[in-house]
């Protein structure tokens, strides 16, 4: 410590904050500060489609191995659950995670195969094959399809196409955010690459000497550190590196925070611009001593600013490029303004997730099921003239009525959801029009329920 508040600036820490956040290497940092370029392109971490997982159960079959390619093509993150690691590897491109689990044994759904999933999509399906010594020959055809004469090997559809369904329905409903909402960060449940992407940026990069740091701990992230107005300084912060692409949370009306505090005043920052050190969106919020609370942090509220100066003439947000995120304790309010809530020293807040709210209410479980569940055993209907699955719902252990089951499982569950209803699917295109019924609007319940098909 020297006299008039000059304290001892870190170099050291200096240097490590821009190392993190790739402003360095060191030469070249001047250069990237001013044109806000990362000096590599490795280690970004990618805000569009990275946060929030889609879990595919049955990806190994037929219709899941075509889904598992077209969300990867669309680049979503996709998780697998299979019965059969070595199986999936054959079948499924090494950017699907894989998790092993059995859907008709509940205590397989665990919270891991869970974690961050932001929609689910059940392909699963009893196995039904030819009958043992059934021949090509012999392959039957129904309105251009062929087919064999079929059986159920292996377990029954109760168990899978009902209770298995019903499984793996429950435990999404136990994880699944709420409707209309996205999960951008779960602290409960860190992965290495969220834990590499938030870092404490100081007032050491302005000559100051606060210290922070972010620590995964208590299955929170835990922003923490003391703050000293030593240097003209006076804040602390963590920031995310820049998201590659950006986040895009245009249909969503703002984020909202799970945090405890220690009864200070923060600031969440936003930025749209890749620069270092350039306009940020700024919210203040209070916290409570040792109290958890959500903060809604609207969009709308937001303030532009360039460090603590309000920007007058600066455009709204635009939510679809964000591409960091930013905690701050400061001791300045706006505009030269003081922090009410300001005191040098200790600090620690706490957050456990931050979400975008206010989103449209897209379906959260998506059903594939099949044509023709609602019509054995009603009455006047004459088999003879029924497609083949209905025909022999009795002889494949009626399969067809526990699909049902499994689909009412899902309609009970209180999930926005869409249960899909295909006839045979080939390869060819389908040429027929697309049946869309029951559409339900729950609007006290903001809850959007629909199923799909033929009935
Ligand atoms: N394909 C069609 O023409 C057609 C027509 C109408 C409706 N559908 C419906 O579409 C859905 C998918 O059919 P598909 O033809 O893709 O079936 P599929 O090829 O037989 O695939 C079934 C998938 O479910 C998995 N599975 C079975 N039991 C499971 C369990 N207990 N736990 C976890 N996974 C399990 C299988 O895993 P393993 O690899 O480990 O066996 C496999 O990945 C079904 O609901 C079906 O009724 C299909």
């Amino acid at each position: 410590m020297t006299n008039n508040n000059r304290s001892q600036w870190d170099l050291g820490r200096f240097i490590q904050t821009l190392t993190y956040f790739e402003v360095i290497p060191f030469l070249n940092w001047v250069q990237d500060l001013i044109q806000g370029r990362p000096s590599s392109s490795k280690n970004i971490p990618d805000g569009a489609k990275q946060v929030g997982v889609i879990l595919v159960a049955g990806a190994t079959g037929g219709v899941g191995k075509r889904v598992v390619k077209r969300l990867l093509e669309q680049g979503y993150k996709v998780r697998a659950l299979v019965r059969d690691i070595d199986k999936a590897r054959s079948i499924l491109n090494d950017d699907v995670e894989l998790v092993v689990a059995d859907i008709t044994k509940s205590e397989t759904l665990t919270s891991l195969i869970m974690a961050n999933v932001q929609a689910v999509i059940c392909c699963t399906a009893v196995r039904v094959q030819p009958v043992e010594g059934d021949t090509p020959e012999r392959a039957k055809y129904y309105q251009g399809i062929k087919f064999y004469q079929p059986e159920i090997v292996g377990d029954t559809p109760e168990n899978v196409e009902y209770q298995g369904v019903k499984n793996l329905v429950e435990a999404a409903a136990k994880y699944l955010p709420k409707v209309g909402q996205k999960l951008l960060f779960d602290f409960t449940k860190p992965s290495t690459e969220l834990k590499n992407t938030w870092g404490a940026v100081d007032d050491v990069v302005m000559g100051g000497v606060s210290q922070s740091q972010i620590q995964f701990v208590e299955e929170t992230a835990l922003f923490a550190g003391h703050v000293s107005t030593a240097n003209s300084g006076g804040f602390a912060s963590v920031r995310t590196k820049n998201f590659a692409p950006p986040f895009n949370l245009s249909g969503y009306e703002g984020v909202e925070l799970r945090l405890r505090g220690d009864g200070k005043r923060y600031k969440f920052l936003l930025r749209t611009e890749t620069q270092w050190d350039g306009v940020a969106y700024s919210y203040s919020f209070n916290t409570e001593a040792n109290t958890w609370i959500d903060v809604r942090i609207p969009f709308a509220d937001l303030i532009p600013v360039f460090r603590a100066k309000t920007l007058k003439d600066s455009p709204p947000i635009d939510a679809s490029k964000i591409c960091s995120f930013q905690l701050m304790l400061s001791k300045f309010e706006y505009d030269g303004e003081l922090n009410p809530k300001f005191s040098p020293g200790g600090f620690a807040l706490q957050v456990e997730s931050m979400k975008a709210y206010g989103g449209a209410n897209l379906p959260q479980f998506i059903l594939v099921s099949s044509a023709g569940v609602t019509r054995p055993g009603r009455p006047g209907i004459n088999l003879d003239e029924e497609p083949p699955a209905v025909k022999l719902n009795d002889q494949l252990g009626g399969i067809l009525t526990w699909k049902l089951k499994g689909e009412d499982s899902l309609r009970e569950s209180g999930i926005s959801y869409t249960i899909i209803r295909p006839c045979a699917l080939t390869e060819e295109a389908g040429g027929k029009e697309f049946i869309l019924s029951k559409v339900i609007i729950l609007e006290e319940k903001s809850v959007a329920r629909m199923s799909l098909g033929s009935v």
